[in-house]
């Protein structure tokens, strides 16, 4: 295997990864232990998964800290790369009905986040450690009701441009997990990859761009709050952009 290629999202398909690197400074004992005891009881389990065949609301059938089963949630979210967990862990903790996939194949964002789900005793998080492409490939059609890809890493070299998250590809197969009417989220401090996102979303049969206004796509939506990297951004005095796109009905 290459570094372009990735071994673990289908027998005979090769990937071209898509994040920077899986580990950083080792793991303090705390969230050693969270990665050994909390992560498989979170953890989403895809072997044998037939593609397009997962329900994601059947993830949330067994609890995690209740003693009894909890109601199926009324809708799910995905969340790529979510980084250290803190946009997905106050959207979990603000939206108890609702499920939320988080995908980051970082060692260091998942045991952060793991941190999170324990604090909050989070019922309603689930994550796939690795790359949200084998979630999305997994998930039945219609079944999703957001997806936010919030500050996706900006591979700014052209001759990087493959590894930008949001692609014709992955534009393809978020219409079909997507529900019509749901919402994608995408959110970047990278003027680049905000030209690059909105020309290859606009120009998608799929989604339509839901901004009437400036301050539609220049404020973060008044439901979603901050992630780590919007925060970063704004301690350097850069202002992120929020693009949110609908899954157009009947497509
Ligand atoms: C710049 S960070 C932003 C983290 C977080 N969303 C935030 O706003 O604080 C981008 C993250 O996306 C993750 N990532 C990149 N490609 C991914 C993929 N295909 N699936 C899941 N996560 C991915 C990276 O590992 C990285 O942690």
């Amino acid at each position: 295997m290459t570094d372009n290629d990735h071994g673990d999202v289908g027998k005979n398909r090769r990937r071209r990864v898509l994040y920077g690197r899986r580990m950083g400074r080792p793991l303090r004992v705390e969230r050693r232990k969270l990665m050994e005891e909390l992560l498989p009881a979170v953890r989403i389990d895809l072997t044998g998964a037939a593609p397009a065949s997962l329900d994601p609301r059947s993830l949330f059938a067994r609890p995690v800290f209740a003693a009894e089963a909890l109601p199926p949630p009324a809708e799910t979210w995905l969340e790529v790369g979510f980084g250290g967990g803190e946009h997905m862990c106050a959207q979990a903790a603000a939206n108890a009905r609702v499920g939320i996939i988080g995908c980051e194949p970082f060692v260091n964002g998942v045991a952060s986040a793991l941190q999170h789900i324990d604090g909050g005793r989070l019922e309603n998080v689930r994550l796939h450690p690795d790359d949200a492409r084998a979630v999305i490939d997994a998930l039945a059609p219609a079944s999703l009701a957001r997806v936010y890809v919030l500050f996706p890493d900006p591979w700014p070299k052209a001759r990087h441009a493959k590894r930008r998250f949001i692609s014709d590809a992955n534009l393809d197969a978020l219409a079909r997990v997507l529900r019509p009417g749901g919402l994608l989220v995408v959110a970047s401090d990278d003027r680049g990859y905000i030209r690059w996102a909105l020309a290859r979303a606009l120009a998608h049969p799929a989604f339509e761009w839901t901004a009437e206004r400036a301050a539609d796509w220049q404020e973060r939506p008044a439901d979603q709050p901050p992630s780590r990297y919007e925060e970063k951004a704004r301690e350097k005095g850069i202002s992120p952009v929020f693009l949110v796109f609908r899954l157009r009905s009947g497509f």
